[in-house]
């Protein structure tokens, strides 16, 4: 009876050591948008937007506020299209009204980002509300 209760508990050190040290050892798996959080304050190349965007208070005002820019319900792929092409959605130099201000059409092309920059970026102002 002694004998099974020791191996009970052996089995039982094992297993949890197992998953603390899993825990502690396993690197913290990121979301998409959080990657993009951390892309868009980046000072990589192409990653310019807050030369013209404000998010949360800091930024420029050449383009729209994009801290709220969830609530706009535009799909990822059209906030993927918008930040590689933006004249395959508004004429390049036209005044465009995006929330009730408007601007001039003057989003340059990110044509240099990769495709899961793309997503990344495009899964960060999607959750922007
Ligand atoms: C030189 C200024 C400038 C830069 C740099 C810039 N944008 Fe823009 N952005 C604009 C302007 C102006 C508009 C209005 C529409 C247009 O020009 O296409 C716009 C529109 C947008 C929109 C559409 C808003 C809506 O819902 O209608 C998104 C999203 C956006 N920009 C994201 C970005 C991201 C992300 C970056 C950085 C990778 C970026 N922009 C870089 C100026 C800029």
């Amino acid at each position: 009876m002694k004998k099974g209760f020791t191996v009970i508990f052996i089995i039982l050190v094992v297993v949890l050591g197992y998953i603390v040290v899993h825990a502690i050892t396993s690197p913290v798996k990121l979301s998409a948008a959080q990657l993009g959080a951390e892309l868009i304050q980046s000072n990589k190349a192409g990653i310019d937007c807050f030369a013209c965007h404000i998010i949360d208070g800091k930024g420029g005002t050449i383009g729209p506020d994009l801290s709220k820019e969830a609530l706009l319900k535009h799909s990822i792929k059209w906030l993927e299209v918008q930040i590689q092409e933006p004249s395959k959605h508004f004429k390049p130099a036209s005044m465009v009204k995006i929330n009730g201000k408007t601007y001039m059409a003057i989003m340059p092309d990110h044509k240099m980002l990769s495709k899961k920059e793309l997503f990344e970026l495009a899964s960060y102002l999607d959750g922007l509300r």
